[in-house]
């Protein structure tokens, strides 16, 4: 089969499209369930970038084929997953989905609605999980405004669309006015600029008392500035550090106005709480089936493209989701 395969942990220039056997067995995250699922579109994401250079939790060894999540149609299902052949699904491949065939992990998988393309459909599952399982980290509740780091990203734009249909206003914060016309299209309430004194803006917008979220897949400075702007007892979720840094903090800042730190990685709290994965599936399909969520995929490339793919989102220009069509 046709993939973009990664042979040295270079960045993207390491990887080019080869043939490659199709999978065997099972994914290694799927305790032994195969779930084989014919790809028609991949979502390439900052994980699969990091991948690139060895920099990941969860990256694989190369020789590897990329890509972190697929949007195609079932070719075998383990028996009593909820699966069946010929099923229209979103599944996370953690890697290997920028090929004609990969291996899904039935339980970070969800059918896709009728009307969902597989480009959407490569769109859904990382960024949206990432951003439910964030709000649901930070206790979020209907009408709390949320302050939306890198909006325009690809967690980001999942983010700033969940708080608008979970009922909470998105505050969103980018770095350039193209970017703040697309979250604008997302559904951002507000937008600002983060090199126009983004924290007095965010004060100005919440009558002087800061948000009571923050949403954070950037980290750098952001990370204490956003304390900064945010209301007594508010939360911050901890998402990803896009900036490259990881932050730390002077717990004295937490301790002075309430404020909660919380963490964000779904993998190690689904194994430690399995009915985390069923629930975050089912409000997933709910909110597809609803047609609340729209992924944007900002970029559509063919699979001789998959490198372009993941240096757009190296170089910083990738809005929305990056999608590469595999047929
Ligand atoms: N915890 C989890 O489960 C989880 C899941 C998925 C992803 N993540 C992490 O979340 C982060 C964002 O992922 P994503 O897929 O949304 O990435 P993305 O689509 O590339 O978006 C990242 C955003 O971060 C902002 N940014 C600020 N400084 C940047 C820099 N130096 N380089 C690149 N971007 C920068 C950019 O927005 P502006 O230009 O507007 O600032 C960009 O839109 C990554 O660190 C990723 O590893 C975590």
């Amino acid at each position: 089969m046709r993939a973009f395969v990664m042979t040295e942990l270079t960045g993207p220039s390491g990887g080019a499209e080869a043939d490659v056997p199709e999978p065997v067995g099972a994914h290694p995250w799927a305790d032994g369930e195969r779930l084989l699922i014919d790809v028609h579109a991949a979502g390439v994401s900052f994980p699969d970038l990091l991948q690139t250079r060895g920099q990941y939790q969860h990256g694989s060894p190369p020789p590897y084929v990329a890509g972190g999540e697929a949007a195609g149609v079932v070719l075998e299902a383990p028996p009593g997953s909820g699966f069946r052949p010929g099923d229209r699904v979103a599944s996370l491949t953690v890697w290997g989905a920028l090929a004609e065939r990969a291996l899904g992990i039935p339980r970070y998988t969800v059918k896709l609605p009728d009307d969902f393309d597989f480009v959407s459909g490569a769109a859904l599952y990382l960024n949206y999980a990432t951003a439910w399982f964030s709000l649901h980290r930070v206790n979020f509740t209907k009408g709390e405004d949320v302050l939306v780091h890198g909006a325009s990203g690809g967690v980001g734009t999942a983010a700033v669309q969940l708080v608008r249909a979970l009922g909470g206003r998105p505050i969103a914060v980018v770095s350039t006015s193209d970017k703040a016309r697309v979250v604008r299209e997302a559904g951002a309430a507000e937008v600002v600029l983060s090199d126009e004194g983004w924290v007095a803006q965010v004060r100005e917008l919440t009558g002087g008392l800061g948000v009571p979220v923050v949403v954070d897949p950037v980290g750098g400075d952001r990370f204490t500035d956003s304390l900064r702007c945010l209301d007594v007892g508010g939360r911050l979720a901890v998402v990803g550090f896009a900036a490259g840094e990881i932050p730390t903090v002077k717990v004295n800042r937490l301790l002075l106005r309430d404020l909660s730190v919380v963490g964000v990685a779904l993998d190690p709290y689904v194994a430690r709480f399995p009915e985390m994965a069923r629930t975050l599936a089912a409000e997933l399909e709910r909110l597809a089936a609803s047609g609340e969520l729209r992924p944007l995929a900002g970029h559509v490339l063919p699979l001789a493209s998959a490198r372009e793919a993941l240096e757009l989102i190296d170089t910083r220009r990738a809005v929305g989701k990056v999608v590469v069509t595999i047929r």
